[in-house]
Formats: C-alpha cells, structure tokens, sequence
C-alpha cells in the first residue's frame, strides 16, 4: 500500500478505515476484518462514540499477534468541547484510553468550534464559546504539548479553511501536519489542496463516497449521487472497477489520504484493494472536471442563528 510521509519521514498509508457512523456493535468486528485485509490506518474519534469497541478490536489484533503496535497507524480527533488548553489533555487521555493505546499516531482538531466542556452538539448560544473566549491558538498550544509529550507522533486538524490554517501557522512552534476535509469528485478542494502542499501539511478525504449513510435529517433530496454520476460510473467500467474504487483512488492518485468507512466484510476488502488502483492522467483530469459540486457535510449544524459561528469560519468563499 502507497505511503504520504511526514516532514520527519514518518509514513502514513494512504489508504485508512473510517470508523464514523459505524455502530458499537458493529466496528469491532469491522476493524478487524480490516486489519485482516492488511489496512494499517485506522481514523477514529471521540464524538463517534465507538472508540472503546474501536480499542477491543486493536487489543484483540495486537495480541493475537496479527499486527504489530508500530505497523499501525491510528488517528483520533479532539472534540469541540475540550478546546480549553486545560481540555485538551484530558480529551485526548479520554480517547487514548478507550483505545487501549499508550500513544496515537495522529491527533486532529476535529473542528475549529468550540463548545462548552460536557457539550456533545451545541443547541444554542450559551452552549458555545466564542473564539474570544477560546483562541484556536490556546487549542493548537495544547496540542502541542501533547506531541513534545510524545503522547501523539503528529498534530493536524480537521474542518480547517486556509485562512484558519494561516492563523494556526502563525503561532509558531510545531505547525499543522494534516488537515482532514470532505474530499471526493464532487468537492476537489483545489485551492486547499494547493495551499497545504504549499505549507507541507498532508491532507486527509472524510465522506469519499459521499456518506450515504448519514442521517437522513442532514440529507437533502436533491443531493447528487456520486454513485450514479456518468464520468465516475464510465471510469468504473472501463478498469472493470465498482465506482467506490473510482472514488477511493480519486484521492489516492491525487496523494491524499482517504478513509471510506464500511462495516461490510466484502466492501472492507474490495475497498482496499481499490488502494492500490492507479488512473491514467486523463481519467483523473476528466474527474476534476466534472460539473456537479457539492458538499454533504455541509456545517450549517455549527452555524446560523443559534451560534456563534458562521459558514466562513468553516468552508473556502468561493
Ligand atoms: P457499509 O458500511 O454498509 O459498507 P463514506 O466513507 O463516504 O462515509 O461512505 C460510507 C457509506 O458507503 C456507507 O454507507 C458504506 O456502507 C458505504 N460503502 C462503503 N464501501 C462501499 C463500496 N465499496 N461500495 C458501495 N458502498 C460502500
């Protein structure tokens, strides 16, 4: 399986498994049958409620010896309601607990909005803290204390634009090593890709197959369908590929990290396999240049009248 490398020449496989929206009951067994078809890059977080399953799965391969600790790659994400650089700390030991883990090998700011310290998903003002309240640089000072620690091999972030990026890098000290965004043919991130290459920030694809499995509250019903898209689907029989494959090497070609979730065994191995998938120039060119856009995950649930927080904090202008 391809590697991105960090600046000190860690490596991080391209391919990883995502663990959002998969259920407790579910992800155990997900993980290892995972670890089985040779992932070695597992992307989790706090919010998702499942790391605790997410750390019996990875005990469970170390000891049977299907894997070793430093042959893995584990991600895990701070949630909004520790940005305090008191929090910090104390939400990242809370996830490396569940995980069974003495370290992480990446540690992300899941988003750059802040909650009230107990807050799950914020439903109003008061539940919020502003970023006069909370800098993100009292957050990205935590963070890096946690990596001189040694607790997290490398830091980043999820949900951040360039200009909230330009904030944390002028911070100085470690500086951002990935930032984690929605990324799939129908949302390339051009600008963002060129900035963080620029900035030597690796990037990581959430939602590469368009997160059909969301709750249909946050869907709406003239949302395009990756899966029924033209380009992609005659890209797909052309490799004689599903069109998952399609999506997944979109960013691998592109050498960004991707992490489609799956709880299936049969779609845990096919996607795997579709890592190691190269496009020709052309067919990469043709999916940078198809017409639908859009965003699934779109942020309004952080912004609007009940925050503090508007879409301009979150996404690119234009
Ligand atoms: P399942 O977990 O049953 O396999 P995303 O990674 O964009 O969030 O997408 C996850 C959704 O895509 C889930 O509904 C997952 O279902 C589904 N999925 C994962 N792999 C494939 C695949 N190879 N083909 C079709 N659907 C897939």
């Amino acid at each position: 399986m391809k590697t991105l490398t960090f600046n000190n020449g860690d490596k991080i496989p391209v391919l990883g498994l995502g663990t959002w929206k998969s259920k407790p009951g579910e992800v155990y067994q997900a993980v290892l049958w995972a670890i089985e078809a040779g992932y070695r890059h597992i992307d989790c977080a706090a919010i998702y409620n499942n790391e605790k399953e997410v750390g019996a799965a990875l005990k469970k391969a170390m000891t049977d010896g299907l894997v070793k600790r430093e042959d893995l790659f584990v991600t895990s994400k701070l949630w909004n309601d520790c940005h305090r650089k008191e929090d910090v700390k104390k939400g990242f030991l809370k996830s490396l607990s569940d995980l069974q883990l003495d370290y992480v090998d990446l540690y992300l700011i899941h988003w750059p909005i802040s909650f009230k310290k107990g807050v799950g998903f914020a439903e109003n003002r008061e539940q919020y803290f502003t970023y006069s309240d909370v800098p993100l640089s009292q957050t990205w000072q935590g963070m890096q204390g946690l990596k001189s620690e040694g607790l997290t091999k490398h830091i980043g972030m999820s949900n951040f634009n360039i200009s909230k990026l330009k904030e944390v890098l002028a911070i100085g000290g470690d500086g951002p090593e990935m930032n984690q965004v929605e990324m799939h043919p129908f949302l390339r991130q051009e600008k963002l890709v060129e900035f963080c290459k620029s900035n030597n920030i690796l990037m990581t694809a959430y939602s590469p197959l368009g997160s059909g499995d969301r709750s249909t509250s946050s869907k709406k019903a003239d949302e395009p369908k990756l899966f029924e898209n033209e380009i992609i689907l005659s890209i797909a029989s052309k490799y004689e590929v599903n069109p998952a494959a399609v999506l997944i090497a979109f960013s691998t070609n592109r050498d960004i990290a991707v992490i489609p979730k799956s709880v299936n065994q049969e779609r845990i191995i096919q996607n795997f396999h579709s890592g190691n998938l190269i496009l020709d120039k052309g067919d990469l060119d043709q999916l940078l240049q198809i017409k639908d856009q859009y965003r699934f995950i779109d942020g309004t649930f952080f912004t609007g009248t009940k925050s503090p927080y508007t879409l301009s904090d979150l996404w690119e202008s234009d």
